[in-house]
């Protein structure tokens, strides 16, 4: 994304001319920046790390396939993306499944295809994942995802590494699964994980919970398992307004000085600052009105296609499209949705009139994935530009794929 004249371009193309062309609302994604954001990440790993991108963040097959190209792994959180990572052509052997709640079925689809690592989040789960494994007479190999009990100051929704939260084992459950899973011949214990939340600006914050899982790999080590990931989450974040974005290249260097002398790889799991900076998304001004001394600018895209602001009051900058010769004004940006929390941006000085184009900008992660069809409203097309190469890598539903089940 780049800003040429005062307009946007996303790689060789200026926005407005995809926006005519494919209509709104439309994702728009920029494969080079998808690259550029890996590449951070590549460059800083040692040979043997393992970049485990995190699929929840966007799961487009077209998006899995080209970081699969690049030597991506894959951090899944449902059986359904294992399915889309496997069709998307990605290595079996660098998937990492997470989550709290894995049904029989995942567990049997994750051992069957010995993927690398079912990162464990109860002993119940690791009860089961035995089960399974002894009924296919298959080894399985995983790791303890632990709560490292750490505070990093986001939002409330995206904590996930507080004592309190769903996510992860405690020392007891920890302790519990050592024990049985050393008697055990299929489970293997090969790992030790965490991710304690998203949008973290502070690369200590996760250098702190390495310390944490460091220091129990090196207890399940003398106890008997052979531990050789250690598993830091995704969770750096990127810059929507003012925020610090983080550092891949701190992260790594803070890790190979606290691992010194020690043989464990590093897996990572980012998202968001892999793909949150390479999407965009398009939405025309339907109508400007006055309510009660405000302004709206009514868009055509709603919560139920970008949900964050409505969800976590996220902040995502807003760009025109057209280069107006006109005075601002401060408009609230809402949807057609029938909800009052339909806003996706407040108090934003623009230069727009009725039928122009804006751009909601950084919405590659948690973007695309988080949408609905509340109101009925249709899934928006995306597109992936490479260079001067248009793919339209999801086609905008139709009315006959949302009644489709109701038959
Ligand atoms: N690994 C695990 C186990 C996770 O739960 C997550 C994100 C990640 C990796 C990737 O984290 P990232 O690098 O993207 O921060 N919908 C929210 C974000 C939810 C994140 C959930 N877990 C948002 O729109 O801000």
């Amino acid at each position: 994304m780049k800003e040429i004249e005062g307009q946007l371009w996303i790689e060789n193309i200026p926005v407005i001319n995809l926006a005519r062309e494919y209509g709104s609302p439309i994702f728009i994604y920029s494969a080079e920046q998808i690259k550029r954001n890996f590449g951070k990440y590549q460059s800083e790993v040692g040979r043997n790390d393992l970049i485990c991108y995190a699929v929840k963040a966007n799961s487009n097959l077209h998006i899995l396939k080209l970081l699969s190209e690049l030597g991506s792994g894959f951090d899944v959180v449902s059986g359904n993306e294992l399915k889309r990572c496997l069709k998307a052509g990605a290595d079996k052997n660098k998937i990492v499944f997470s989550g709290v709640a894995k049904s029989n079925e995942e567990i049997k689809l994750a051992v069957e295809n010995e993927i690398l690592s079912i990162n464990i989040e109860s002993y119940g789960e690791f009860q089961r994942i035995a089960k399974i494994s002894e009924q296919l007479n298959k080894s399985v190999n995983c790791a303890l995802r632990v709560n490292p009990d750490i505070a990093i100051g986001s939002h409330k929704y995206i904590e996930t590494g507080s004592k309190t939260s769903k996510f992860g084992l405690d020392s007891e459950a920890v302790n519990k699964i050592s024990d049985e899973a050393r008697d055990n011949k299929l489970v293997n214990i090969a790992s030790v994980a965490c991710h304690i939340g998203s949008q973290i600006s502070d690369e200590n914050l996760i250098l702190k919970s390495l310390d944490v899982i460091c220091e129990i790999a090196d207890n399940l080590s003398l106890n008997g398992h052979a531990i050789k990931f250690l598993d830091i989450g995704g969770g750096l974040g990127i810059q929507y307004k003012d925020e610090k974005e983080g550092d891949p290249g701190i992260l790594m260097a803070g890790v190979k000085n606290r691992l010194e002398g020690k043989e464990y790889k590093i897996i990572l799991e980012p998202g968001r600052s892999i793909i949150g900076s390479a999407g965009i998304l398009v939405t025309r001004i339907e109508y400007i009105k006055n309510a009660g001394g405000k302004k709206f600018a009514i868009i055509d895209a709603g919560m139920n296609d970008l949900i964050r602001p409505s969800l976590y009051e996220a902040w995502h900058e807003v760009k025109e499209l057209e280069n107006r010769e006109i005075s601002s004004d401060t408009y609230d940006l809402a949807g057609p949705v029938c909800e009052t929390g339909d806003i996706l941006a407040k108090g934003r000085n623009l230069k727009i009139l009725p039928n122009d184009f804006v751009a909601f900008m950084d919405v590659g992660a948690y973007g695309s994935v988080m949408s609905s069809n509340y109101n009925s409203r249709l899934k928006p097309m995306e597109l992936l530009v490479t260079g001067d190469e248009i793919e339209v890598i999801r086609r905008k539903e139709t009315f006959e794929d949302l009644i489709a089940l109701e038959s």
